[in-house]
């Protein structure tokens, strides 16, 4: 694949805090985070928080110096406005102050049934919406056992990128998370998250063509850590890392970020002088 030395690919660091914290608890997540913070050194990585939605809002919305996080919302309705009961529209999530959404997690797919044909649903409504979408995909391990998961992980990046415009690429964003890895301590291998982002990417190139694909971030999550955290990002297709518990504290969730910033900064330094 051809890979363009001109460009530079956002390094995102996405936080996803599942049914955990109430406002308060967001609140003083924030002020703590912005304490032990690495204030935007400038081409670092993009900071990325998915609260529950009763905080999203009063997050969001709230006046702080120094903005450098970005909100977003677990996930969204695949309907629009209407007679749909405890549902919550793509364009609320904006109205809340979200820039992004997650769609297709693990936990969405199998504790809720959601199915790809439900998640591209989504995809296409949030992307209506103006929101970026954060694409979830992974196997589970009696599919890596199978030795099916590339293909199981294909077909979900094929079904959930279907209705996509040319136009919204842009506002993609795909998270790999081997669903084995997902809050089980296990991880996936630096080689095996390298070996998988390359498939995805090959899976959008043959979708997109290669020079889309290439500015596609593919984040990983599965029990990413700050004691993990260096040697995933460091892989060339890892471009940030979707957190689940690591995500609850701002001690660890501000390691991982400095770890990023770090990748960010010298891989801007690689593409400026190749
Ligand atoms: P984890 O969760 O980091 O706790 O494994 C990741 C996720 O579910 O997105």
């Amino acid at each position: 694949m051809v890979s363009n030395p001109t460009k530079f690919r956002r390094i995102l660091i996405a936080g996803n805090w599942k049914s955990n914290k109430f406002i308060n608890d967001g609140h003083a997540f924030v002020d703590a985070l912005q304490t032990s913070f690495p204030s935007d050194p400038g081409h670092g990585a993009e900071v990325w928080i998915a609260p529950p939605l009763t905080a999203l809002a009063p997050l969001a919305h709230a006046p702080r110096a120094g903005r450098r996080i970005h909100w977003s919302a677990q996930q969204c309705s695949a309907h629009g406005e209407g007679a749909f009961t405890g549902e919550c529209t793509a364009d609320m999530v904006r109205d809340a102050g979200g820039e992004a959404v997650i769609i297709g997690h693990s936990e969405r797919r199998s504790l809720f049934g959601e199915s790809d044909v439900r998640v591209s649903e989504k995809v296409q409504r949030a992307l209506e919406a103006g929101l970026q979408v954060i694409l979830c995909c992974g196997e589970t391990l009696e599919e890596r056992q199978a030795e099916v998961h590339q293909e199981r992980v294909l077909e979900q990046i094929k079904s959930g990128l279907l209705h996509v415009a040319p136009d919204d690429r842009g506002r993609v964003v795909v998270a790999y998370e081997p669903i084995w890895a997902i809050g089980t301590g296990l991880t996936a291998t630096p080689v095996q998250a390298q070996e998988m982002h390359l498939s995805v990417r090959a899976g959008l190139a043959a979708a997109w063509g290669e020079e889309a694909a290439e500015d596609v971030p593919i984040l990983y999550g599965g029990s990413l850590n700050p004691g993990n955290a260096e040697e995933l990002l460091r892989q060339k297709d890892v471009d940030g890392g979707l957190i689940g518990g690591a995500s609850l504290h701002p001690d660890t969730f501000s390691t991982i970020i400095r770890v990023a910033d770090q990748v960010a900064i010298e891989r801007m330094g690689l593409n400026l002088s190749a």
